[in-house]
């Protein structure tokens, strides 16, 4: 499971990468992605609530590449949530099909151990459990695996060093600012090694300064990590940091623009 060695996660740690990658960069990676094979196979997929009357999710089609940053973003209540709670399987769609990491969402089969193997959520309410410490916060995914007690504990203090915070790893999380929870939310979804990160409105609550050390942290560990990186938002300024913004309106994508793209076409009126 877990590789406790991440010395590699740590060489370009003064690196700032959000919003100052050149456009060599941009076209190289956008060139890698186009080429390798997709996490996430999405067609028709519907879901209604209300006995059919609220259509939150009316004809998705979607394919997300490995390793691709993706940013959904939509007006309230066009289905951007719902869309990320059937991509981690939190929610089951009505009808269509839906592929992610290999496994068939459609099935109701072994989708514990997809969301416990695959996926790492971060959400705006991070449900952090308030009367244990922040580390212990940070190894609860782990139990499902099979470390040790000791390795554990080590790959949890690396990854709340990762996002800046192990000095506070003995803190209970009411201690502590929204914008350090929220860290501890990506240490702790960072914990499996999942291959795709799903993030609803990560850096909703927080001020722009605390806003941008958070993305920078999700770019950096996506970019890293080649974790598949898919998060909603309502900021265009944010959803700008991905390689693809796809707009949701109604239930239904109305646009998929490629970041190089961005500037000439996109209309966002969110
Ligand atoms: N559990 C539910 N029961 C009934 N209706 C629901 C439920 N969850 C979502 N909806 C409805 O489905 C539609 C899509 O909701 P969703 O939460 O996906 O929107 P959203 O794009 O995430 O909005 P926001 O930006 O406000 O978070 C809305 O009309 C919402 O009221
Ligand atoms: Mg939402």
């Amino acid at each position: 499971m877990a590789d406790v060695n991440r010395d590699d996660v740590n060489k370009d740690k003064d690196k700032n990468i959000t919003g100052t990658e050149n456009i060599a960069e941009t076209i190289t990676r956008t060139k890698n992605i186009a080429e390798t094979k997709n996490i996430v196979e999405i067609k028709d997929l519907k879901k209604s609530y209300e006995k059919g009357h609220i259509k939150a999710l009316n004809g998705i089609d979607l394919e997300i590449k490995e390793g691709e940053f993706v940013s959904i973003i939509g007006p309230s209540g066009s289905g951007k949530s719902t869309l990320l709670n059937m991509l981690g399987a939190l929610d089951i769609a009505d009808s269509g099909i839906i592929n992610v990491a290999g496994y068939d969402l459609t099935k109701n089969k072994k989708l514990d151990e997809f969301r416990s193997k695959k996926i790492g959520f971060i959400f705006q309410l991070h449900n952090l459990i308030p009367n244990i410490s922040v580390v212990e916060n940070v190894e609860i995914p782990m139990f499902e695996g099979k470390l040790s007690g000791k390795e554990r504990r080590d790959l949890a203090l690396e990854l709340l060093d990762i996002v800046g915070l192990k000095d506070k790893s003995n803190n209970k999380p009411t201690k502590l600012s929204g914008g350090e929870r929220q860290r501890i939310a990506i240490a702790r979804a960072l914990a499996n090694e999942p291959s795709i990160i799903l993030a609803d409105e990560p850096t909703g609550s927080l001020d722009s300064r605390t806003s941008k050390k958070i993305l920078e942290q999700l770019n950096k560990l996506h970019k890293e990590k080649n974790v598949t990186l898919i998060m909603v938002t309502h900021d265009m300024n944010v959803a700008k940091l991905a390689d693809r913004v796809i707009e949701v309106l109604d239930g239904k994508i109305l646009n998929s623009t490629d970041n190089s793209l961005l500037d000439d076409n996109i209309d966002i009126k969110s």
